[in-house]
């Protein structure tokens, strides 16, 4: 990556601070109470300890948490070994317009480029996305794995870890339905055919830390996301009572896991998707990898009807999620110079703004 082009210089008010805010901050969960035999999952000060970590930051850290270190070491140093190879043996299994999955180092976030380079697989192979944007065309594109040849266990390691991970996100789903007043299993109809995908992170050391980021800031657009980090640090969450960027500090074994934006407009905000960036590192390399749990393409997400009343109306118009992650795929393909779509979009108070910018999907 070398000399920093201008892709990757952040706005002025995006550039991250010279001093970092390392508070203790995020909540730290024990969830050592889960790894008994008994299937039910029905601690009260678990769940009230969740649902306000939820509220009040959208972001925790879980310890305890049942996935063996073992298989977090194994693809951890699977990714390094194959993000220490040359450009061009990465490049075998890039990704593009057909094959989407794979290798990339050109992601950009709201259109500036990120300081790193990312290794892409679905959790479930074929995973099936619409084929178009348009609402009535109900074909679907099977999307594959590419696997590299080296390192050759990679594949074996990320298709065990993803059990692990699946294992975990359906727990912390429970916890969070319950959290919300709702019965355990209320997410569980959704991932049938879920589009979950874990991404490899590689943050290489970058000249500039000072202007560039090595991932801008968004939110996720899936429904949970658990992320495995290095001890290198730079992950940071905007502190919802303050807006002031937090560095969530690095705990050895620990997954940090965050609320994204279908959770919140399930729950109708009452559970809200932050936002989180990644600082770019002048000496280190850093290495994280998420999993982002995320339903069927054909799910229409909206709010949740137990959550919504007169007095509680609906904050959002319903969208299909398969269309909503095409739509965001062609822009990112095409490098659309228009913002990418937002769940902002289906605000309700938003409504006649959007229908004025000539948004079609529903
Ligand atoms: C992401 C993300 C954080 C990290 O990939 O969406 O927020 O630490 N990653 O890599
Ligand atoms: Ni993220």
């Amino acid at each position: 990556m070398g000399e920093v082009d201008p892709a990757f210089i952040q706005a002025p008010e995006h550039r991250p601070k010279l001093s970092v805010i390392e508070a203790q901050g995020i909540p730290l969960i024990d969830l050592s109470v889960l790894n008994s035999p008994d299937d039910t999952i029905n601690d009260d000060a678990l769940v009230a300890e969740i649902g306000d970590a939820c509220k009040r930051w959208g972001f925790f850290q879980v310890i305890n948490h049942g996935v063996p270190l073992e298989k977090r070491q194994r693809i951890e140093e699977a990714a390094r070994k194959f993000f220490a190879q040359p450009l061009e043996e990465k490049r075998k299994v890039r990704r593009d317009e057909e094959k989407v999955l794979g290798y990339y180092d050109t992601e950009h976030t709201k259109n500036v480029r990120d300081w790193k380079e990312v290794f892409d697989l679905t959790v479930h192979d074929p995973t099936f996305i619409p084929a178009s944007l348009d609402p009535d065309d109900e074909e679907t594109d099977e999307w594959h794995n590419q696997w590299p040849e080296y390192p050759p266990e990679l594949r074996e390691a990320c298709e065990e870890y993803a059990k692990e991970m699946e294992k975990l996100a359906f727990k912390l789903m429970t916890l969070i339905a319950l959290s919300l007043g709702l019965p355990g299993n209320r997410f569980q109809g959704f991932f049938k055919d879920q589009t979950s995908f874990i991404r490899l992170n590689h943050y290489p050391p970058c000249p500039a830390p000072n202007l560039a980021l090595g991932l801008g800031r968004h939110t996720d657009s899936g429904a949970l996301t658990i992320l495995a980090q290095d001890n290198v640090g730079g992950l940071e969450v905007k502190r919802k009572s303050d807006g002031d960027w937090i560095r969530v500090k690095p705990t050895p074994d620990a997954y940090i896991i965050n609320v994204g934006d279908i959770i919140q407009v399930w729950s109708n905000e009452a559970y809200e998707s932050v936002e989180h960036r990644v600082t770019a590192n002048s000496e280190r390399e850093r290495f994280s990898i998420p999993y982002f749990l995320i339903p069927a393409h054909y799910t229409v997400v909206k709010p949740l009807d137990e959550l919504t009343n007169e007095l509680n109306p609906a904050k959002y118009r319903a969208y299909n999620w398969g269309k909503f992650f095409t739509t965001r795929k062609l822009s990112n393909f095409k490098k659309l110079s228009v913002e990418n779509i937002q769940i902002s979009h289906f605000k309700i108070q938003e409504l006649s703004n959007k229908l004025e910018g000539g948004l079609t999907i529903t």
